[in-house]
C-alpha cells in the first residue's frame, strides 16, 4: 500500500486592514505566490482568525475603526498561541514615532503604504523563513538536552554497576579466608569425633592442639567476618548515597575513604597508588551522594588521562580547612598536566581527549554542575604540563539549602 507523503502546508499569511482595495490587492499578490493568505477586516476580526487559522505571519494595518494595530499587536503577544507569529505593520505614514511604538509592542518589521508587491513579499519571506529557522534551532536543542539527559542518566547506571562490582570484588577475600578456616575447623572437627565415637584415648597435646586450633580459627572468622560487616556499611552508605541526593552531617574522611573503597577494584589493576589526607573530625553537613560522584570522576579522570604512557604515578586526596567553615578538597596527580589550551575546554559538555576510547567528555560538565549548583562551591584547576594536575573543590561545610 502506497502512503501519502506529507506535503508541508504553504506559508499562511493573516492581512489585518479596514481598506477592502488593499485585502483584496494583497490576497491577488501572495496567492499568486503561493502562500494561503487569510483576510480580516478588523483588529477583533484579526485576532479570531489569528487564534483559529495560526498563521505564519501577520501584517497589521496600524489605524483602523475601533481597536487599532498596536492594541491588537500587544493582545496577540500576550497570548501563548500567537505570541511566536510574527506581525509587520503596515503604516501609511513613514512616521518615526509610529515605527518605535510598532516595534515596542512586538512587530518585527514594518512596511509603508503604498507599497511595492517585490518589497512585501522580501519581507514576508524573509520573516518566516526566521521563523523556521529559530523552531528548528529550538528543536534541537531540546532534542541535545534530551540526549544529554539520556547521557547522565547512563553515567549513573555505570557509576552504580562499578560499585556492584566493586563490592563483589572486596567481599571476596574475607568471605574467602572465613570459608577456608571454617572448612579445615571443620575437617579437624570431624576427626576428634571419630576418635571419640571409636572410644580412642586422645592424648592431652592433641586436644591442646585442637583447642589452640579453635581459638585462632575463631579470631581469624571474627576478624574477617568484622571487615566483611564495615565493607557491607561502608558500600550501603556509599549505594544509598549514590542514588539519592540526600542531605546529611558526615565525616569527609569517611566519604572520601567510602567513594575510594569502590574504585579501587579498578585501581588495582593499574601500577597507580591513591593515598587519602583528609582530617579525621572533618564534619560537612552536605551531599554526600552528589560529592561522592564527583570525588569518583576526578579519582578516575587521574587514573584514565593522567599517566598515560607512564608506569607509575600518584593521586592525593587532601582536604584542608579553608577560610571560617570551607573546605578545601584538593585531588592531585604526578602525572602529564593539562595544556592551557585544554584546561580552557575540559569543563565543556562533550570535550574529551578520548573520543571513541571511553571517554564521552561529560565528567567534568557533571562535577562542574553538581559543585556549583548542588554543593554550594567552586572548583578550580590548575596543571602545567609534565608536572601533574590539582583540581581543588572549595566546599562551605555547610551546602546551601535548596
Ligand atoms: N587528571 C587529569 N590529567 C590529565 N588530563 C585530564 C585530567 N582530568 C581530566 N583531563 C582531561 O580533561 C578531559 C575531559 O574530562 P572529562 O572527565 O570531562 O571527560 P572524559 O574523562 O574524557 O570522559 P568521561 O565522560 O568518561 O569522564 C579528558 O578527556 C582529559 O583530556
Ligand atoms: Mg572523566
Amino acid at each position: 500500500m502506497q502512503t501519502e507523503q506529507a506535503r508541508p502546508r504553504p506559508p499562511t499569511v493573516l492581512v489585518v486592514d479596514d481598506s477592502p482595495t488593499l485585502l483584496l490587492a494583497l490576497l491577488d499578490h501572495l496567492s499568486h505566490h503561493g502562500f494561503l493568505v487569510v483576510l480580516a477586516h478588523d483588529a477583533r476580526e484579526g485576532m479570531m482568525r489569528a487564534a483559529l487559522a495560526e498563521p505564519d505571519l501577520i501584517l497589521l494595518d496600524i489605524v483602523m475603526p475601533g481597536l487599532d494595530g498596536f492594541e491588537a499587536c500587544r493582545r496577540l503577544k500576550a497570548d501563548a498561541q500567537t505570541r511566536d507569529v510574527p506581525v509587520i505593520f503596515m503604516t501609511g505614514l513613514s512616521d518615526a514615532k509610529q515605527i518605535v511604538s510598532g516595534f515596542a509592542v512586538g512587530g518585527v518589521d514594518y512596511i509603508t503604504k503604498p507599497f511595492q508587491v517585490e518589497e512585501v513579499l522580501a519581507r514576508i519571506n524573509t520573516h518566516i523563513a526566521l521563523r523556521r529557522a529559530n523552531s528548528e534551532l529550538k528543536q534541537a536543542y531540546q532534542s541535545l538536552a534530551r540526549a544529554q539527559e539520556d547521557l547522565v542518566h547512563q553515567e549513573k547506571l555505570a557509576a552504580l554497576g562499578s560499585l556492584v562490582a566493586g563490592i563483589a570484588h572486596e567481599l571476596n577475600t574475607p568471605i574467602g579466608n572465613s570459608l577456608m578456616v571454617a572448612s579445615t575447623f571443620e575437617a579437624q572437627t570431624g576427626d576428634i569425633r571419630e576418635h571419640f565415637s571409636k572410644g580412642e584415648n586422645m592424648r592431652r597435646s592433641e586436644l591442646v592442639g585442637y583447642l589452640d586450633n579453635a581459638c585462632t580459627t575463631t579470631e581469624i572468622l571474627m576478624r574477617n567476618l568484622q571487615r566483611a560487616a564495615d565493607l557491607v556499611t561502608n558500600f550501603k552508605q556509599v549505594a544509598v548515597d549514590q542514588t539519592s541526593t540526600q542531605r546529611r552531617t558526615f565525616l569527609l574522611a569517611e566519604v572520601v575513604a567510602g567513594n575510594v573503597l569502590t574504585l579501587l577494584p579498578s585501581i588495582r589493576r593499574t601500577p597507580f597508588e591513591v593515598v587519602q589526607k583528609v582530617p579525621d573530625e572533618l564534619m560537612m553537613d552536605s551531599y554526600p551522594g552528589p560529592l561522592g560522584q564527583v570525588i569518583a570522576n576526578l579519582v578516575n579522570n587521574a587514573i584514565m588521562h593522567a599517566f598515560d604512557g607512564r608506569s607509575e604515578g600518584e593521586v592525593e586526596l587532601v582536604a584542608e580547612y579553608e577560610k571560617p567553615d570551607w573546605v578545601a578538597l584538593h585531588v592531585r596527580d604526578n602525572g602529564n598536566g593539562i595544556s592551557h589550551a585544554n584546561q580552557e575546554r575540559i569543563f565543556d559538555p562533550f570535550f574529551t581527549t578520548k573520543m571513541g576510547v571511553g571517554g564521552s567528555g561529560l565528567g567534568l560538565h557533571i562535577v562542574h554542575s553538581i559543585v556549583s549548583e548542588i554543593l554550594g562551591g567552586r572548583i578550580t584547576v590548575r596543571s602545567e604540563e609534565g608536572h601533574g594536575t590539582c583540581f581543588t573543590l572549595s566546599l562551605p561545610l555547610e551546602a546551601p539549602r535548596r
